[in-house]
């Protein structure tokens, strides 16, 4: 009796800690291999969803691409010349998408039309604590928490199988 108790005890433990797990979630920092020849529309589509915070660093090859942020006529036309910004030294860029909306970067040295163009849409931040409904990151999140759960509970049910 007493050591059932003791392993029920043990079963509300190990539920609260699973359940104050806090459901981080930190910046994510992409790297993005900058080349010709590169569709970065697919590459935008298969890396997603982007978040506020995230960090893009961008590889080029020294003196054959530079990495050009422009607005969205700028993108459509791989067209440089109003670009917000513009970096081409070393060997790597990174940049904070520290806004929520689309950026839009280009390479100014004639790899543009080919695909050498990014437009980025940077989604606001989860909340901390998700709602059911919210989107997918947080969505996985949630499901890896409840995945926790279920796996400490098993696992003290097992020890208390042996218990009994
Ligand atoms: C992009 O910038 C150019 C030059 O400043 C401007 O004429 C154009 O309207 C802008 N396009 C958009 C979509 O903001
Ligand atoms: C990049 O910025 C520099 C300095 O602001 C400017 O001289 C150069 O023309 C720009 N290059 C492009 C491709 O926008
Ligand atoms: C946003 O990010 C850019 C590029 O990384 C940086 O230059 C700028 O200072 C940042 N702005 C804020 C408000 O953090
Ligand atoms: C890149 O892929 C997108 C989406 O599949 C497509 O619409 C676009 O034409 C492609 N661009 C190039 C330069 O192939």
């Amino acid at each position: 009796m007493v050591r059932r108790r003791a392993a029920w005890a043990a079963l509300l433990v190990a539920l609260a800690a699973c359940a104050a797990l806090p459901a981080t979630t930190t910046a994510n920092k992409i790297s993005i291999n900058w080349a010709p020849n590169t569709n970065y529309t697919v590459w935008e589509q298969t890396h997603g969803p982007f978040y506020k915070g995230d960090w893009l660093v961008f590889y080029y090859t020294t003196g054959q691409a530079d990495v050009v942020e422009v607005n969205e006529s700028g993108y459509n036309r791989c067209d440089a010349s109003n670009a917000i910004y513009n970096y081409s030294k070393g060997r790597s860029f990174a940049f904070e998408l520290n806004q929520t909306k689309t950026y839009y970067f280009i390479c100014s040295f004639g790899y543009c039309p080919g695909g050498m163009r990014l437009a980025i849409k940077s989604q606001k931040l989860p909340p901390p604590s998700p709602p059911p409904s919210a989107h997918d990151r947080s969505a996985a999140l949630a499901r890896s928490h409840a995945g926790l759960v279920l796996y400490a509970a098993a696992a003290v049910l097992a020890a208390l199988l042996r218990m009994l």
